[in-house]
């Protein structure tokens, strides 16, 4: 679910780095809850709900700066999109993660999983020949 098909690709490369890099976080918190043998995954959880936050930061002030920078017209309409993923992992964060460490992880799987179908299929590969055309690779 995690690995890095070319159809992601929007033809950019410091923005596919980036993707790639919200797959990498994806494929690790999969990986934390493989372990059944240790119940007990509270701090792994923690850290990459710390990870996805930073990323959502730094990944999202990339793009609309980018879009910003090159006029594009659905920044404001992208920003929102963007703005639905940083509120829905603090709904995540305020939640009782302890007590709840295999639900919430599935949770945040899911949410990742959400992230790339619906939003950089769809969302960011909507900048991308645009951007292409402005000489963005
Ligand atoms: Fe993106
Ligand atoms: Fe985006």
């Amino acid at each position: 679910m995690f690995k890095w098909k070319d159809e992601y690709s929007c033809n950019i490369n410091e923005i596919d780095n980036q993707h790639k890099k919200l797959l990498e976080i994806g494929l690790k918190l999969s990986n934390i809850i493989k372990d059944k043998n240790d119940l007990d995954h509270y701090d792994e959880i923690i850290e990459v709900l710390r990870e996805l936050k930073e990323y959502t930061i730094y990944h999202f002030k990339y793009e609309e700066d980018l879009m910003h920078r090159h006029g594009y017209k659905e920044l404001n309409g992208h920003r929102l999109t963007h703005e639905i993923f940083v509120n829905k992992i603090i709904e995540i964060e305020n939640k009782d993660i302890d007590e709840n460490q295999q639900k919430v992880t599935i949770e945040i799987l899911t949410f990742i999983a959400d992230w790339i179908e619906n939003h950089i299929l769809k969302v960011d590969h909507m900048y991308k020949d645009f951007l292409n055309e402005k000489g963005v690779f």
